[in-house]
């Protein structure tokens, strides 16, 4: 049986548990002063419950979570986000994902964005297409200039950053802070590009996107470069467009140290 048929059923059941807590779950723990970095007893009991279902069905891919932690080394391992957007997830706001990405020798190779509050599976393996449920998805062809455009940078008031903002601004500037919702609409036509540079997020927050919108017909790299490394978090994916002027735009740019 394929990724699809036993990894995507394991994630849609954790919808029983997850949704009664939408909009009511408590803070447990603030990860820093950023108030969209908090954590609920969902975003553990989410990761345990994939870890476990996981192990059961494969024993020898190993486990790597947002919340428990997990080394980089292995040749095969889960990715997981329990709840991307946990900000959301306690306001009950509607951008908020289950993510995660499967890792073979430092490659991507399967991923999923599940929308749990609208039961939307987004899902991709390498080479094979990208989808919403069992229905192929697509990048957008809108140019820049047209775009709606995620982003996501932290310390915005060194200069690398800001001025790189103040382009961005001038641009159809789209901000949801929740990067996995993001992925999922670009790799679907309904926003166009997302770019992180000297972001906030982790692996585990791109990773899964990455592998959406490239299997969506759509570019993913890091910022100067014709590949991406799920490790380097300054990155830019989008529809061919837009990304070509991306990478334009950002051809000086360099991660502040
Ligand atoms: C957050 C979201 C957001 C990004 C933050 C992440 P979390 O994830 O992905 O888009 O701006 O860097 O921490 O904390 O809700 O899993
Ligand atoms: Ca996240
Ligand atoms: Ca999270």
């Amino acid at each position: 049986m394929s990724y699809k048929e036993k990894v995507l059923p394991i994630i849609r059941q954790v919808r029983e548990f997850v949704l009664p807590s939408w909009g009511v779950a408590s803070i447990v723990n603030e990860k820093s002063i950023h108030p969209a970095d908090v954590v609920t007893e969902i975003d553990t009991k989410v990761e345990e419950f994939l870890k476990e279902k996981l192990a059961e069905v494969y024993p020898d891919i190993e486990f790597a979570g947002e919340e428990g932690g997990g080394k980089r080394d292995m040749e095969r391992f889960w990715l997981v986000d329990p709840i991307d957007g946990t900000g959301h997830y306690v306001r009950g706001l509607p951008f908020c994902t289950v993510m995660i990405a499967l890792i073979e020798h430092g490659v991507v190779t399967f991923s999923a964005i599940y929308d749990f509050i609208n039961d939307d599976m987004y899902w991709a393996e390498k080479g094979k297409g990208a989808y919403k449920n069992d229905t192929p998805i697509h990048v957008s062809n809108r140019n820049l200039q047209q775009s709606y455009l995620g982003w996501e940078s932290k310390d915005i008031e060194k200069k690398e950053n800001f001025s790189k903002f103040v382009e961005i601004n001038k641009l159809g500037n789209f901000r949801s802070i929740s990067a996995g919702w993001e992925f999922a609409m670009i790799a679907s036509g309904k926003l166009d590009a997302r770019i992180s540079f000297n972001p906030w997020g982790k692996d585990w927050d791109f990773a899964p996107g990455l592998l959406l919108v490239a299997e969506a017909g759509g570019v993913s790299t890091n910022i100067g470069s014709d590949k991406y490394d799920y490790r380097n978090t300054d990155l830019i994916a989008g529809n061919p467009i837009v990304h070509k002027e991306l990478q334009e735009m950002f051809k000086d740019y360099y991660t502040p140290q």
